[in-house]
């Protein structure tokens, strides 16, 4: 077990991405807080039932007090904070269209959750890592939109791009405290919320995004944990500030 006795939070976690890194975390040993602005009841079971140590956390991520009291939470029930997953974002759901026809509003609530949320939720963990004394990893997840420049999806873009240059300039921050920072940017992984994302174009995407990567098919939801697990682990002690594409091959950083 590569993460007994370290405590993981994972935003985002009531489904998709979130959820399978929350049960990932939890398999390696984390004891884990699964924080989401939507019930976390079906990500707690399997965990709970496997032998794992987790509570839910209600959190909406654009709000500072919501942010601060599930990092108490965590440092209440588990005593400390060694890994945060930055995975909570405004994806699914997302109406797409050409940049100069973007809904406003959705823009400014991209903006707040998946930007904003991730400085106030890293804000709010970074003082319990800091008081351990052992440092911390920090992971957000970022998108190959972002490097990519996917069209018909600037707000979107224009967010994960931000996650990366937040992931570069917290890393110089935080390197002296120990404290790693690291983004993950997947390609489209098959969830509900890509489901969603692409709609009736779904079956198409899927054969496009496929056929255009070095390794021909497509992103499944396993073969993003292993990269998490060694981002959260000692496995990555000495990585900081970088981004980590898994994408079968899509994109060269
Ligand atoms: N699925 C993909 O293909 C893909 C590809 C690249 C990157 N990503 C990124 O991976 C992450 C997860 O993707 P997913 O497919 O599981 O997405 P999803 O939309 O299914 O899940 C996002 C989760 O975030 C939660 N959330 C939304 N707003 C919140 C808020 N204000 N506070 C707290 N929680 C909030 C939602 O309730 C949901 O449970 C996102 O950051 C997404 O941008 C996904």
């Amino acid at each position: 077990m590569q993460l007994e006795g370290k405590v993981a939070i994972v935003t985002g976690a009531a489904r998709g991405l979130g959820r399978a890194y929350a049960e990932a975390l939890a398999s390696e040993g984390a004891a884990v807080v699964v924080a989401d602005i939507n019930d976390c009841a079906e990500t707690v079971a399997p965990i709970e039932a496997a032998g794992g140590r987790v509570v839910a956390s209600v959190l909406d991520v654009s709000d500072s007090d919501s942010c601060a009291a599930m990092a108490a939470l965590a440092a209440q029930t588990f005593g400390r904070i060694d890994i945060l997953i930055n995975n909570a974002a405004l994806y699914a759901g997302l109406r797409g269209a050409r940049f100069e026809n973007l809904d406003e509003h959705q823009w400014d609530q991209v903006m707040q959750v998946n930007i904003k949320g991730t400085w106030l939720t890293t804000r709010a963990v970074v003082g319990c890592m800091r008081e351990s004394g052992d440092g911390g990893s920090i992971i957000n997840i970022a998108s190959l939109a972002a490097v990519f420049g996917l069209p018909y999806g600037l707000d979107y873009v224009a967010s994960k791009a931000a996650v990366i240059g937040m992931t570069r300039g917290m890393a110089r921050e935080l390197g002296p405290d120990h404290i790693r920072v690291n983004a993950v940017a997947p390609s489209a992984v098959m969830t509900e919320g890509t489901a969603e994302f692409f709609g009736e174009k779904f079956e198409k995407a899927k054969a496009v995004i496929a056929t255009n990567q070095l390794i021909p098919r497509n992103l499944e939801t396993a073969d993003l944990t292993g990269t998490i697990i060694y981002l959260a682990s000692d496995a990555s002690r000495f990585v900081t500030g970088q981004t980590h594409m898994v994408d079968g091959g899509s994109w060269f950083l």
